[in-house]
């Protein structure tokens, strides 16, 4: 038991620097959230998602609450993507069933304000909420911090929510580029300010999340997702070379490879579209890949989950690989299902 803790103290860490483990380390991406009655519980006594995002203490318990339930390898931080845009000064709501919405939707009139705001205060409670994590957290789990990519987070901005017509953003790309340009630019600043921070308040490593990246062609994905992606990486090295830093660009075909070619990129985390023998051959060269399997394959269980993590975890034998899904958990995902899969990995 006390050799397991011990071989399970580096695991994370020793793979994202780039070991080989024979059980990979597990965690997975929304594995905080609804499908667990717990988190109801606390989301029910904060009032408002933003509410809790902002309150250090419930935040704090909301990153705890998957790790004691599953015993993950790594925590991750609790909080949104959207926290920056909310930070720069549009309002954030949640309402029930339709998703986030960011109000009035972001035009250039507002970006010389978003220049002089300095968002990183307003986010202070959550480097409190992180703090309080890596405290809590024993010595041998990661506490993993994240930001939503430039170029993501601005489709929310753009479109004051979801984005119904991706098409139409690629469209206003082409048709209002400075403008546009200039709003990821911002929004590279304030990411890495947010994350250094998130760094300085104890995060062990940091997540890029680029879930709107699908769709676009080979420059316009050079210009809004992987160049800011990368002068977000690359600064925070300067600032931080130590933290280890994985990028989640999704849906992005066999552009995946520049991005694992990225000198500042520890880690590509993979979608559930990605082929796995793909990112073997093509990106565990250049970085550690973390995740893969589809989220809906935990909803289902049984054995077509069980084959599917086997044959994942053996496409990446004796290289390094985290592992994880390729997008995060759904709400109606059986609590049951991830206790299973965590014991598949670690050779249940
Ligand atoms: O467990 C974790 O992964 C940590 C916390 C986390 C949340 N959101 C909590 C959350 C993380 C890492 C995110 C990232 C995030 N948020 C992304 C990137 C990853 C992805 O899923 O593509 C995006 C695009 C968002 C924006 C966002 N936040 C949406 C689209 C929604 C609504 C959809 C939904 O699931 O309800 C949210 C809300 C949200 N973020 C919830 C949670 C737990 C649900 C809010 C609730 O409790 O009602």
């Amino acid at each position: 038991m006390a050799n397991d803790r011990d071989s399970r103290k580096v695991r994370f860490a020793a793979v994202i620097a780039g070991e080989a483990a024979s059980v990979p380390p597990v965690w997975l991406m929304r594995q905080a959230g609804r499908y667990i009655p717990e988190y109801r519980q606390l989301r029910a006594k904060a009032g408002s998602f933003l509410d809790l995002c902002l309150n250090p203490e419930l935040a704090s318990e909301a990153t705890l609450q998957p790790i004691r339930r599953f015993d993950f390898d790594a925590a991750i931080l609790f909080a949104d993507i959207l926290l920056i845009p909310f930070a720069l000064g549009q309002e954030l709501s949640f309402a029930e069933g339709e998703g986030p919405r960011l109000k009035p939707p972001v035009a250039a009139a507002d970006l010389k304000r978003f220049r002089t705001r300095n968002a990183v205060e307003r986010l202070q409670p959550v480097f409190e909420t992180v703090a309080r994590t890596r405290s809590a957290l024993e010595p041998n789990k990661a506490l993993i911090g994240f930001a939503g990519a430039p170029w993501t987070v601005a489709t929310y901005m753009l479109a004051g929510g979801p984005s119904e017509d991706p098409a139409l953003l690629r469209r206003r790309w082409y048709d209002e580029r400075d403008f546009i340009d200039e709003l990821l630019a911002i929004l590279v600043d304030a990411t890495v300010d947010y994350l250094s921070m998130q760094i300085e308040a104890g995060a062990d490593a940091v997540q890029i999340f680029d879930s709107w990246a699908s769709g676009l062609p080979e420059e316009a994905l050079r210009a809004v997702s992987l160049e800011p992606m990368r002068a977000i990486a690359e600064r925070l090295k300067i600032r931080r070379p130590r933290t280890p830093v994985i990028l989640f660009p999704k849906e992005v075909g066999a552009m995946a490879e520049a991005y694992a070619l990225m000198g500042a990129c520890d880690a590509v985390s993979i979608d559930f579209c990605t082929p796995w023998d793909f990112a073997r051959r093509r990106l565990s060269p250049h970085a550690v890949v973390q995740g893969g399997l589809d989220p809906l394959l935990v909803v289902k269980g049984g054995a077509a989950m069980e084959s599917a993590a086997r044959r994942l975890i053996a496409t990446f034998e004796g290289v390094p690989y985290i592992f994880n899904l390729g997008h995060g958990l759904t709400p109606d995902t059986p609590p049951e299902n991830v206790a299973r899969l965590v014991e598949i990995v670690r050779g249940g």
